[in-house]
């Protein structure tokens, strides 16, 4: 005899009713492979070598750590200062990049626009060689400055450095925009 199929229930909720006929065999197969997986899997991945996600969320975070500590350029003012004013190996390549990437917002004579003027002793972000590599390095993006690391060598940075910091104290074309910040003399020490 066979089997009676599309037989309703007799049960309805809200007007949905439901046939009683077996699961289809393809449907049942896949299901069953399912429980012997999870049998096998979840003392593989919590209690032998396989990672778990929290495994693997550590990995990646010491990855990323690694990363941004492979990314990250530790600037030391003396030895930028050293280079800046002991020669001018700097102007050439400081020039092209200030002229293509910076005058925009700083303006040719550094007298300043979008971004402050670099002719004033007066600094948001702090004025020491150090200073200055560090807030080009990893820009203002809140105020519209983007992490110039992304573009530039580390050495292209450092002569933009010796660049701004040449800019302190000169003349401008047109009235610089007003100081903004804190007076500070090349080395980090107030001015009044
Ligand atoms: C899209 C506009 C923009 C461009 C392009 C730009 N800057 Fe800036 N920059 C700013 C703004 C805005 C600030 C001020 C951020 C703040 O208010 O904290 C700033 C701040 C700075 C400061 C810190 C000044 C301080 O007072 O502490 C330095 C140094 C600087 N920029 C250098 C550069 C150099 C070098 C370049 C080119 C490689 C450049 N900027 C390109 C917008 C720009």
């Amino acid at each position: 005899m066979s089997k009676v199929t599309d037989e309703v229930r007799g049960h309805s909720f809200d007007g949905i009713e439901e046939y009683d006929n077996p699961l289809p065999r393809w449907w049942l197969g896949i299901f069953f492979v399912t429980i012997v997986f999870a049998i096998a899997y979840v003392p593989y991945a919590h209690l032998m070598e396989g990672n778990s996600l929290q495994d693997e969320w550590a990995q990646d975070m010491e990855a990323a750590k690694a990363l941004a500590a492979k990314q990250r350029i530790d600037w030391n003012n003396e030895e930028l200062k050293t280079y800046c004013t002991s020669g001018d190996t700097w102007k050439a390549g400081a020039a092209s990049n200030y002229t293509t990437k910076c005058v925009a917002c700083h303006r040719a004579d550094g007298g300043g626009g979008v971004g402050p003027a670099f002719t004033d002793d007066s600094f948001l972000h702090g004025g020491t060689y150090k200073d200055i590599a560090e807030t080009i390095t990893v820009g203002v993006p809140a105020k519209g400055m983007i992490a110039w690391k992304a573009q530039l060598k580390k050495e292209e940075i450092q002569d933009l450095t010796c660049l701004v910091v040449s800019l302190r104290g000169q003349k401008t074309t047109t009235p610089a925009k007003a100081p903004q910040g804190t007076r500070v003399d090349a080395d980090g020490n107030p001015l009044k």
